[in-house]
């Protein structure tokens, strides 16, 4: 990890996005080619993988574990050592800002002969884990979080793991994927039952690697014992990272941009049907499957939105993308209404009072519910916004500066490199006036 000084961003009033770009990988694949990877027999090359801090804690964490990992760039070749090839790490894994890396981590190590113990940065020591330890725990693990039900998480290796059948009483896909991950290393069968289809990469990319899942009464299960072979992964660009140029260039007035080679699983494209419903002009070519996952290139013209009340069941498929998508409900016409997503309290930063704070802050009226937010468009003033140490809240008010009438500048943007590093660089290429400040510095 790297240690980094605070940066503002500071976004110039106006322009418009154009011309075809690539985002970096996406973060939730490159985090589950590292992990199954490592678990796999054999050698698996990974082409676009994303070299944000999140997943380079994945990385470090099992190269603490005994993984030889050979990263040159976007290319990285992990030397799987099979299911229960992995050895006690020396120290705490501290994976940072990344909850999935976390909570994915936990399911994956319960069942593992040692004992580790997992922390992170002062955020993501806050975020819940009960919900992972708790199922954990029914699966006989020996595992504990705080009292408070957050990390550090400890977990006393050696434990053998009983199969479960669960229903996931919170829609999430981390938690889906820890289960499963626990569930190669428990006796029988392990069966995980949703109420929401959630983002479905672990499911996808453990076949891709020719281990077999089975579905029972629309649970997915996995038997105990699976070994799988190393394969090659070719990541696409990461949707939520495409999302601030989707939503730039739906609101910047112009703007014809096309981003390139983007992961579409249907259960990450709620951004794209919430803005289609509130009038963006976005289509979709070039659709094909590249390691077992739906990628197209996204262009995306100017268009007048107008508010809506978000269709509930979108909301856990646009889970990361409520920043830019609150930007774009700033910028139109009417009120968008957000409810039942309370999830949204406990992500990297509080996002609906981040949001929230900043839209004020610029100028834009803004109610909050527990769950939920109505934003009424109007005129973006300009003014300083918290990012909250959040990535997606710093990126998401960069995109407000698009249709602002003077500057915004954005505290503390440091955090963007744990899942775009080169956001500003390719912001800039695409059109946005945006430059990086180090407070204090002269
Ligand atoms: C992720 C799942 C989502 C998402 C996170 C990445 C994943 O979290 O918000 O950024 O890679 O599985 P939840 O599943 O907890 O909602």
């Amino acid at each position: 990890m790297t240690v980094s000084h605070s940066t503002d961003y500071i976004v110039s009033p106006g322009g418009a996005l154009h011309g075809r770009i690539r985002v970096p990988g996406d973060k939730s694949i490159s985090h589950r080619a590292v992990m199954l990877g490592a678990i796999a027999n054999g050698q698996t090359s990974i082409r676009g993988f994303l070299q944000g801090e999140d997943t380079l804690a994945t990385m470090a964490a099992f190269r603490a574990m005994g993984i030889k990992i050979d990263h040159g760039g976007e290319d990285v070749s992990i030397h799987g050592a099979g299911l229960y090839g992995l050895k006690p790490p020396a120290h705490p894994l501290n994976l940072g800002n990344s909850g999935t890396s976390a909570r994915l981590l936990a399911g994956l190590l319960a069942g593992q002969k040692f004992d580790c113990e997992i922390i992170g940065d002062a955020s993501l020591m806050k975020r819940p884990m009960r919900r992972v330890t708790d199922p954990l725990k029914e699966m006989n693990a020996d595992i504990s979080c705080s009292e408070q039900g957050t990390l550090p998480i400890r977990i006393r290796g050696g434990r053998r793991l009983q199969g479960i059948d669960y229903t996931l009483p919170v829609v999430s896909a981390q938690l889906k994927s820890c289960l499963l991950l626990a569930g190669l290393y428990a006796e029988g069968k392990t069966c995980i039952q949703e109420t929401v289809a959630t983002r479905d990469h672990t499911e996808r990319m453990l076949q891709h690697f020719g281990c077999v899942l089975e579905k029972k009464n629309n649970a997915i299960c996995i038997r105990g014992g699976s070994e799988f072979k190393a394969s090659e992964i070719v990541i696409p660009a990461d949707i939520s990272s495409a999302a601030f140029f989707i939503i730039g260039a739906s609101i910047a007035e112009g703007s014809d941009i096309t981003l390139e080679n983007a992961g579409v699983n249907p259960a990450r494209i709620g951004v794209i049907r919430v803005l289609q419903s509130m009038g963006a002009d976005i289509t979709l070519t070039n659709q094909r499957i590249a390691s077992s996952e739906p990628v197209a290139d996204i262009r995306v013209r100017a268009s007048q939105l107008h508010g809506i009340a978000i269709p509930p069941e979108l909301v856990p498929n646009a889970i990361d993308e409520f920043p830019a998508i609150m930007i774009a409900a700033a910028c139109a016409s009417g009120k968008t209404v957000l409810r039942g997503a309370a999830e949204l309290r406990v992500k990297e930063s509080d996002r609906i009072a981040a949001i929230a704070e900043g839209l004020h802050a610029i100028g834009i009226s803004v109610v909050t519910h527990d769950d939920g937010m109505e934003v009424t468009g109007g005129r973006i003033r300009g003014g300083t916004v918290n990012s909250h140490t959040d990535h997606r809240i710093a990126m998401a008010f960069a995109m407000a500066g698009l249709k602002s009438e003077e500057a915004i500048r954005i505290e503390d943007c440091t955090n963007v490199n744990t899942s775009f590093p080169g956001f500003i660089e390719l912001a800039q290429i695409a059109g946005l006036n945006i430059r990086r400040e180090i407070p204090g510095a002269s």
